[in-house]
């Protein structure tokens, strides 16, 4: 600080004798100011073995950028950002401040000088690219067996492939996180936990309907006894059952698995004194459903999973509450139903449990303002911890409502310019605790109009599907129940 005042005593001496004002002196250095800047809000994705194009883990590394960071960061593209901050703090904003913003585009109309003193020291990183915050490498590791070849031109259909769940027991975890093995070439992975369908093994057929042979895929089992094509008992099947709300909430909480890979999102990290379970007692396949894009080049992906054990021994657990009730353009609210296994049938692997919503109707052709409302209630006292949207490229914003049983509202999220390549959780930076009768309402407006660049094809209906060339409706909250932490 000293050194700050100093120079500002020099600056207004040079002011006071009539000289130019821009000084060496007065100019933010990279030592000084801007290392520390782009380090704690760069690094975690400008950094080798991770998603962004560059590193900017020291000057040397930055120099070169600096014209385009000056660019990036005064239109606010970088650090990638969405929430409007006149609603809500989140804990995982990246937003830069305004002086921060000064800073930085000060420091390059000054000709991104290196300064005096010492470089600021880079946060602690896994060598292997891992984006655990404490910079640890995870405790348990899968691997896919397979490198998945990625042809350099054409579009790759969602596909699942299932590989055995190498443990028996409950992991306890505290992280989790799926690395892509590929930023370029992949679109999203999910994870999920299944099992076997009856009289199906793991072998080798179609990636999809019609897609290249690949092993660890469910096929035809030649040996299967059809009396005996039940699933042992106390192990769930896949898919989703007619259960009552609370109980499938459970299931899907055990279907959960490793979370996402999504484009921007490092590890999934688990509030102090909270764990999640994966349950390698109820079941045997990790299912893997996979979406590539081409990149112009042949690509080769192989996607791990990293897991971080939890060390406390909490109950305290994550749930979540999918927003499934459903309107679109103010019909009434429907409530998804279970598929029944026809659809299941008709819709294929890839989008049975990922978002399909089978009552609400298409987006019409050259319609830039339809609007999707999705309701959920809470049963019990919550305390709301995050909130998740996910749409294709017609998605266009979002507003999440929360209206108290007393009906009073509060807007805890807006989203105006929704960006398919990048889908944050917004984590609440105060958790919030809501009574029992609770509801939150997400409400979606999808462009499918000219007017939406990103827009493939606005004189097409839109279907909701995983595909990317149709549309997803797919929010979330996740929260524990207020008995919970009262036990903390
Ligand atoms: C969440 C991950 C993430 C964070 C955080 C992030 N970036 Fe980026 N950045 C990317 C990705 C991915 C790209 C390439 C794709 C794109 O441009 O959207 C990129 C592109 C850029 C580019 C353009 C590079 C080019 O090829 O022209 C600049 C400049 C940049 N980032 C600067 C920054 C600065 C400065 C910060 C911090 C103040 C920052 N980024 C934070 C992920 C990130």
């Amino acid at each position: 600080m000293r050194v700050r005042i100093a120079a500002s005593v020099t600056v207004l001496g040079l002011l006071w004798a009539g000289m130019p004002t821009a000084s060496a002196a007065e100019s933010p250095t990279y030592n000084q100011d801007v290392g520390s800047i782009l380090l704690e809000n760069c690094a975690s994705c400008h950094r080798p073995n991770q998603v962004a194009p560059m590193s900017l883990l020291s000057y040397k590394d930055a120099r070169p950028w600096a014209r385009a960071i000056k660019s990036k960061v005064a239109s606010r593209e970088m650090p990638p950002w969405f929430a409007d901050p006149s609603y809500g703090t989140f804990s995982n904003d990246i937003s830069l401040t305004d002086d921060e913003i000064a800073t930085v585009l000060a420091w390059v109309d000054a000709g991104s000088p290196e300064g005096d003193g010492p470089a600021p020291e880079a946060p602690r990183f896994s060598d292997a690219g891992w984006s655990h915050p404490s910079g640890t490498e995870p405790d348990y590791v899968i691997e896919f067996p397979i490198a998945w070849e990625v042809p350099a031109e054409g579009e790759t259909p969602n596909f699942n492939l299932y590989t055995p769940l190498p443990f028996n027991d409950v992991l306890r975890v505290s992280a989790t996180q799926v690395r892509p093995g590929n930023y370029a070439a992949t679109h999203h992975i999910t994870t999920g936990l299944v099992n076997m369908p009856p009289g199906k093994v793991l072998g080798t057929g179609p990636a999809w309907s019609g897609g290249p042979m690949v092993d660890y895929v469910p096929v035809d089992d030649p040996d299967a006894d059809p009396a005996a094509q039940a699933i042992p008992a106390g192990r769930p099947q896949g898919g989703r059952r007619a259960l009552d709300p609370e109980a499938r909430e459970e299931a899907a909480a055990q279907r959960a698995g490793f979370g996402p890979y999504i484009p921007g999102v490092g590890a999934d990290v688990a509030r102090a004194g909270q764990v999640r379970e994966i349950r390698g007692d109820l079941f045997d396949y990790v299912i893997w459903n996979l979406h590539y894009q081409a990149t112009g080049k042949l690509e080769q992906a192989r996607p791990s999973i990293g897991a971080w054990i939890a060390t406390e021994q909490s109950s305290q657990r994550v749930r979540s509450l999918g927003l499934r009730e459903a309107t679109s353009e103010g019909r009434q609210l429907v409530a998804a139903p279970p598929l029944t296994a026809e659809e299941r049938a008709l819709a294929g692997p890839s989008q049975v449990g990922q978002g399909l919503n089978p009552t609400l109707d298409p987006i019409p052709p050259n319609d830039g303002n339809w609007t999707v409302t999705g309701v959920g209630a809470f049963q019990n006292d919550a305390v709301i911890q995050s909130l998740f949207v996910h749409a294709h490229v017609r998605g266009n914003d979002f507003t999440w409502l929360l209206t108290y049983p007393d009906g009073r509202e509060e807007v805890l999220l807006r989203v105006p310019n929704y960006n398919f390549d990048w889908q944050f959780e917004y984590e609440l930076a105060e958790p919030l605790r809501v009574p029992a009768g609770s509801t939150v309402k997400s409400i979606a407006r999808y462009d499918n109009s000219r007017n939406n660049r990103r827009n493939p094809a606005p004189q097409k209906e839109v279907y909701w599907s995983e595909q990317s060339w149709d549309d997803m409706y797919l929010t979330n909250v996740s929260y524990i129940n207020a008995d919970d932490t009262s036990e903390n």
